[in-house]
């Protein structure tokens, strides 16, 4: 079995500031990691020391066969302090992108990704209106920096995981149970991405731009469909609505939700082999959120995540091929799908899970920093590179 995937289809991996950075204390989530009661397995550290090293690493996936690389900026980097402005951080974000175009690799950049400003989530982070004027200033300093270097844009990454991890099961910052908050972040964050999206289109640069959301195969008991729309619909669907008339949309697929009659999160089908992150070996939930994101936006779509944490890199393999062969059904139905970022680049900092979730197509000796290519990397690299995939 072979699908060729169409041409110009863009291949690349995904990674974000703060899950490979290192050092980058003046965030919320910094913050949050220290905190004791936070249930964090442990900080994020030096992380993989990707500031420092990324020209070879942007190098690596290059040599590996991706000729696209997404990654995020970091807010607090370049604002330090409300209206402060770090000129070297830009600069250094700058010199990123230009290294991307030296290895001819299409720079993917993500403005929002899960980490705040310290000194703005002091003053109440998403769930303040303010915040959206502020994500837009953030945004116009940034492309005006190096806007002409974009390649493709996202806004923020995954509004519905700051939002529901942050402050309804508490596992992100700022770790509260507050559904009034929730709904204010929710609200917050689709009027930052439509008011960053027109700061960002003004330029300088001319490029896609989205935003990217994190999307599940949901499952309900029979009886329970309409609480099992509904829910969809707060986690997905008014995400997609805002998103509708932009340039494209950025699907991020892992796994499958499944709800009880009640319509609340229930755990994992008895027998369903369970992953590192708690949740079900579910391939299928890709095809099922592409198809979803299709309907409700009607715009282009990119796959701009989805992988595996996992030690075992044959069943990455395994995963990645049932999960290609989903979006090879979405393009045999006509759906536009134009290409698939895998997460990640390399094993990262998995937020409060910390370094044991293994993602990376490239494994990082945390104490040397040394890289290792993962044979799932060169595996993927070679589908990239022939732009098909092809089952033995
Ligand atoms: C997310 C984030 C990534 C995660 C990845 C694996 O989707 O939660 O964008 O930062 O690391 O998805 O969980």
């Amino acid at each position: 079995m072979t699908i060729d995937f169409p041409p110009g289809f863009v291949w690349g991996t995904s990674t974000a500031s703060h899950q490979t950075e290192g050092g980058n204390w003046n965030n919320d989530w910094w913050e949050f990691e220290h905190r004791a009661d936070s249930g964090c397995r442990e900080p994020s550290g030096d992380a993989v020391d990707h500031f420092h090293r990324y020209p070879d690493d942007i190098r690596m996936l290059r040599d590996l066969g991706f000729r696209a690389y997404r990654f995020s900026i970091e807010w607090s980097r370049i604002e330090p302090e409300d209206n402060e402005w770090s000129r070297a951080a830009l600069d250094h974000y700058r010199r990123m992108l230009a290294c991307c175009h030296e290895f001819d690799v299409t720079p993917v950049v993500t403005f929002h990704h899960f980490t705040t400003p310290r000194w703005l989530a002091a003053r109440g982070g998403w769930t303040d209106p303010a915040i959206v004027d502020r994500f837009a200033r953030f945004c116009e300093r940034s492309v005006n920096a190096f806007g002409d270097l974009i390649g493709m844009g996202c806004t923020i990454n995954e509004p519905n995981v700051v939002s529901v991890l942050g402050y309804i099961s508490s596992d992100f910052p700022p770790g509260a149970r507050d559904f009034e908050g929730y709904a204010k972040v929710n609200e917050n964050m689709i009027a930052a991405h439509r008011k960053s999206y027109d700061v960002i289109k003004a330029g300088p640069g001319d490029f896609p731009l989205g935003l990217t959301l994190s999307m599940s195969d949901w499952w309900a008991p029979e009886g329970a469909e309409d609480r099992l729309e509904r829910t969809r619909f707060g986690h997905e669907g008014q995400f997609c609505a805002a998103a509708k008339g932009d340039d494209y949309f950025g699907v991020q697929a892992y796994s499958r939700t499944r709800l009880d009659e009640q319509g609340m999160p229930t755990g994992p089908e008895p027998g369903v082999e369970l992953l590192d992150m708690g949740y079900e070996y579910w391939p299928q939930g890709l095809e099922v959120s592409i198809r979803y994101a299709a309907e409700k936006t009607g715009i282009p779509l990119y796959v701009t995540e989805n992988g595996i944490g996992t030690t075992d890199d044959a069943q990455r393999i395994r995963y990645t091929t049932e999960a290609l062969e989903g979006v090879g059904r979405c393009l045999a139905d006509g759906l536009d799908v134009r290409g698939y970022f895998h997460w990640s680049l390399m094993d990262n900092f998995e937020w409060n899970q910390g370094y044991v979730p293994q993602f990376g197509l490239v494994a990082v000796d945390r104490e040397t920093q040394a890289r290792t290519a993962k044979p799932s990397a060169y595996w993927l690299g070679e589908i990239a590179r022939q732009n098909k995939l092809t089952q033995p």
